[in-house]
């Protein structure tokens, strides 16, 4: 409470008479750490103004102003100045007066300087406490007010992270929504696709199997045409024997055998264009053997590339080249190949005008390791190879319409592919073109 032996608080003392003030003032200034000494009561309320004293010592009678105007100037604007009135015996009357104005003290004069030194000590102590409890409730409304605001941030900050998370939880879902649609929507697609795709194989083979049918008739025509004109000719021969010198029975029987096998070969053909044309969702897991396949194609289309000079040679593998499939798309595959070849070589010898070209197309079959393997060559007009790589593609042909669809080896792809096999192409232009199926053996 004390520093330097002295009372830490401010004292105004406010006295008239020149002596006292002297005597006062030596006393006060001992224990009082800022003492400012006044003549009347106008100094003293000036100087109130100008040090915010934390007691006033003040004697009554003054000129200019006197003690009690004074003090109650300033108990009207502070309520919290201690306030010491000296006074002289005889001066009782203002005592009511000055406890009205709410003064803390009186002293009589003369004062004893021990009287004098305890009250300012006892006030000053008074004094410092309440300052001290003033700075502790200062500082306890400042530590308040920082709480406040910390907590205030705090929340803030909290708030705004919640915001925060709530929106980025808001966006994951969202985004996880989208994903989970997306990927069930690619799912959808990629099965729909699928089976598109298998719809539309589906039917290209069938357009295919159409398409083969309506240039197979031709050849199947001309196939007909020769046992049935064997035919005529055997019965036209036996009425005319029989019109003339009789024939022996051997000549009949060999006639009639001759006859038979002529019927028996239309019948093959048209078996084989009932089988051909039937639905082919039939068994995709049949024994194929692809000699006999060759040899059912060749049986519908021989004739034709008989009567328009196309050499046909057959290099067949001695045994069976066994692979697994159904054998009429297999016999598709052929006849495609075949129709591809004979084009090729026709169109080879348009361009030739020249008769020592002979057309020829070639058909082998081997066994290699677990691969039965077949190839059609031709030395018709080849592929460019910028087109190699398209042939494949469904409709790509470099054919007018009324020859060809772009669908042949689509087709053809397709169904070896379905088969675990594949159909490759060789070809220089102008020279050959050679096609080989390799399929898993059997
Ligand atoms: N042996 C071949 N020689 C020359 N070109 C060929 C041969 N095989 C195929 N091509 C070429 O490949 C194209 C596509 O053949 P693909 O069999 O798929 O259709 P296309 O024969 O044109 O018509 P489609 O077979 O439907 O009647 C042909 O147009 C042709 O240009
Ligand atoms: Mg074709």
């Amino acid at each position: 409470m004390e520093s330097n032996g002295k009372l830490d608080i401010t004292v105004l003392f406010v006295e008239d008479e020149e002596l006292l003030r002297a005597i006062y003032e030596r006393i006060l200034d001992k224990f009082v750490k800022r003492l400012y000494v006044a003549e009347n009561g106008k100094e003293g309320l000036e100087f109130y103004k100008k040090y915010k004293p934390d007691l006033i010592i003040t004697d009554i009678m003054m000129p200019v102003m006197d003690g009690l105007e004074m003090v109650e100037h300033i108990r009207q604007r502070d309520n919290n100045v201690r306030l010491v009135i000296l006074s002289a015996y005889g001066e009782a009357e203002y005592f009511m007066d000055a406890i009205k104005i709410g003064v803390n003290s009186f002293l009589l004069k003369p004062v004893e300087t021990k009287k004098l030194t305890s009250l300012v000590v006892e006030l000053g102590k008074g004094i410092l406490l309440e300052r001290e409890v003033k700075d502790q409730e200062v500082k306890r409304k400042k530590a308040e007010e920082d709480l406040r605001k910390l907590n205030e941030e705090l929340e803030r900050r909290i708030d705004e992270r919640t915001r925060d998370l709530k929106k980025e939880i808001k966006e994951r879902i969202l985004a996880e929504n989208e994903l989970k649609e997306l990927n069930l929507n690619l799912e959808k697609r990629v099965k729909e696709e699928l089976k598109k795709r298998q719809k539309q194989q589906q039917l290209l083979i069938q357009k295919s199997k159409l398409e083969s049918m309506g240039e197979l008739s031709a050849g199947i025509a001309h196939e007909i045409n020769q046992p049935l004109g064997g035919i005529s000719m055997g019965l036209d021969n036996i009425l005319f024997k029989l019109s003339n010198d009789g024939f022996s029975e051997e000549y009949l029987r060999n006639k009639i055998n001759a006859l038979f096998k002529d019927i028996d070969r239309i019948r093959q053909i048209i078996n084989h264009v009932r089988i051909f044309s039937r639905d082919q969702d039939a068994t995709l897991n049949e024994i194929v053997d692809l000699n006999s396949t060759v040899h059912d194609a060749l049986s519908l289309v021989s004739m034709q590339y008989y009567n328009q000079n196309i050499q046909l040679s057959l290099n067949l593998a001695d045994e069976k080249c066994y692979t697994t499939g159904n054998k009429y798309r297999v016999e598709q595959v052929v006849l495609n190949l075949l129709s591809n070849a004979k084009y090729a070589v026709d169109e080879r010898q348009k361009k030739l005008f020249n008769k020592s070209f002979v057309k020829t197309i070639t058909i082998s079959s081997y066994n290699r390791e677990n691969l039965a393997i077949l190839e059609i060559e031709d030395n018709g007009i080849g592929i460019a190879k910028k087109n190699l790589d398209n042939i494949f593609d469904p409709f790509f042909t470099t054919k007018d319409v009324e020859y060809g669809t772009g669908l042949g080896l689509s087709i053809s792809y397709g169904i070896i592919k379905e088969m675990k096999g594949e159909i490759t192409v060789e070809s220089q232009v102008n020279k050959f073109t050679k096609v080989r199926v390799t399929l898993p053996a059997n």
